[in-house]
């Protein structure tokens, strides 16, 4: 059941909508854009877009048939094979739902060779881009408002500490039973920021015009507050 808040914020957004939006979401791992992203799409009425589950996916799919990662025609045509799309907030993956299958530790350490991998990326965006059509959106990732949505009329840029990120991401794997400590939690967070900052393709940085929203001692609830307050100010701007 939507709070009366939500409520508000729905009728408000309603009132603006005169033509599609695409609102990004980029930042860095452990920023919390993921559902911070799923919280204003809700708020908003509009569509969620998770694009580095879309990768997960690519992973998982490599590692169930024990594909060469290092293979990389192989990786590029199983990538085009596959049938990735989300519903109602489900990533579908050949129509299985692999939501929650693809936060295992085994999928993230194998993600990084899709998505270093310029084929697979071509064909993620234009997924991504088809997904959007006619939508109202909130799609978050690394390359959302740079690359895939260089248009989008709304960008946020989601960053937060080192620590307070790799304090978020042991909070997550220790209600999943993992014990590993905060010290390498927040190594490979740092290794894992390296790679997405330096990869040549589509490298994570924040696009020109987009708000950096620091989420450091916020709560959930409190950015998507932030960010709600702030797209139905710039829609109000764009209205004729
Ligand atoms: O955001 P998440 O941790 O699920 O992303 C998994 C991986 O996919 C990231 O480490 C990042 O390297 C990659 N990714 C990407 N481009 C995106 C989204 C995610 O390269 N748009």
């Amino acid at each position: 059941m939507d709070s009366t808040r939500d409520q508000v914020v729905r009728i408000q957004a309603d009132a603006c909508w005169e033509k599609i939006m695409i609102i990004t979401i980029d930042g860095p791992a452990g920023a919390g854009k993921s559902s911070v992203a799923r919280g204003l799409a809700d708020r908003l009425g509009f569509h969620f877009l998770d694009t580095g589950a879309m990768y997960r996916a690519v992973a998982c799919a490599g590692i169930e048939r024990n594909i060469d990662f290092q293979d990389s025609g192989a990786l590029e045509q199983l990538a085009r094979s596959l049938d990735i799309r989300w519903i109602e907030g489900r990533l579908l993956l050949d129509g299985r739902d692999v939501t929650d299958a693809i936060r295992s530790l085994e999928i993230t350490g194998m993600t990084r060779h899709v998505a270093d991998h310029p084929g697979v990326r071509a064909h993620l965006v234009q997924l991504q881009r088809a997904t959007a059509v006619g939508r109202n959106v909130v799609t978050e990732g690394r390359d959302q408002g740079t690359v895939v949505f260089p248009d989008a009329q709304c960008k946020f840029y989601l960053t937060a500490s080192p620590e307070e990120r790799a304090r978020r991401r042991q909070r997550d794997l220790e209600a999943q039973g993992d014990t590993r400590s905060f010290e390498e939690i927040l190594a490979a967070q740092e290794e894992r920021d390296t790679r997405d900052r330096t990869r040549s393709i589509a490298p994570l940085r924040q696009a020109a015009d987009a708000i950096e929203v620091n989420t450091d001692g916020m709560s959930q609830d409190e950015v998507v507050d932030r960010l709600a307050e702030i797209v139905l100010e710039l829609s109000r701007r764009y209205r004729p």
